[in-house]
């Protein structure tokens, strides 16, 4: 197995090649959307050839390695080295043309987050981070923000696909937080929503009914970055809390 570095540089590439096929595309009239689970869970032509470049390139240089990627599941592969990927995060943010969507790119070795690339095409930012080596944007360095109180903060949150009314679809919450905010900001990209909190443009994070690919890169770089993350896994996928750690407090009071 390659050194962590160099398997870094070549994530790097296969982030920004998927991310270039989503920016030439953006905003394209033709592109062909499917819905999912229900009609406000989308899938672009764009998610899936993302996806199929990523998980093209891991089969040619780590043919032994299992992938975890959101468009085509699980591969059957038993291996210590697991990739979690998330071809375009922000899928319905791609499809209405708002600019704010990523590539999303972990890897897992014997459980444990490795390493993580996240890219956001329209910004051309470039995220990273590997385990114990630190987060970066662009090759800069990364910290999360250092405010202490909700009402110095701005927070990003976001909503499940399914618009129920179980407590864990996130509206109570957002009612109980946002009166004691700065702001409130849905930026529609887990990914994103993580990334910025580690570079301090957002001051913390909460969100519920995630799945591995939308978190997995941004944990490790908000981690990276000094930030704290809580994250839970239930019955209806992954709830998460990031931010600074007096944040990540201020937040868990109200999510009791
Ligand atoms: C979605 C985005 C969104 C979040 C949803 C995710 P997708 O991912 O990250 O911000 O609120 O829960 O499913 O479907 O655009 O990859
Ligand atoms: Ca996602
Ligand atoms: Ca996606
Ligand atoms: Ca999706």
């Amino acid at each position: 197995m390659a050194e962590i570095e160099e398997i870094l540089e070549e994530v790097k590439k296969w982030a920004r090649e998927a991310g270039e096929l989503q920016r030439v595309n953006f905003r394209r009239r033709d592109l062909a959307i499917e819905s999912k689970s229900n009609v406000t869970d989308l899938v672009t032509e764009i998610d899936k050839g993302s996806e199929e470049i990523i998980t093209g390139h891991i089969r040619r240089k780590y043919p032994d390695h299992a992938i975890l990627a959101e468009e085509s599941g699980r591969n059957s592969k038993e291996s210590d080295y697991l990739w979690v990927i998330d071809p375009l995060d922000g899928t319905n943010n791609y499809a209405q043309g708002l600019p704010i969507y990523c590539v999303s790119i972990g890897l897992r070795y014997r459980g444990e987050t490795i390493l993580g690339v996240v890219y956001a095409p329209y910004l051309d930012e470039l995220f990273w981070a590997t385990k114990d080596g630190g987060a970066y944007c662009n090759g800069e360095r990364i910290e999360v923000g250092n405010e202490r109180e909700l009402n110095r903060c701005v927070l990003a949150t976001g909503f499940p696909y399914d618009k129920g009314t179980h407590p864990l679809n996130n509206l109570e919450y957002v009612e109980r937080i946002v009166p004691q905010l700065r702001g409130i900001r849905r930026m529609g990209a887990a990914a994103y929503d993580l990334c910025g909190v580690a570079m301090g443009i957002l001051d913390g994070y909460w969100e519920m009914n995630l799945s591995p690919w939308d978190v997995e890169a941004g944990i490790l770089i908000v981690k990276e970055a000094g930030g704290v993350v809580r994250s839970f896994r239930g019955d209806r996928g992954i709830s998460i809390v990031a931010g600074n750690k007096s944040v990540v407090e201020r937040i868990e009071e109200n999510l009791q």
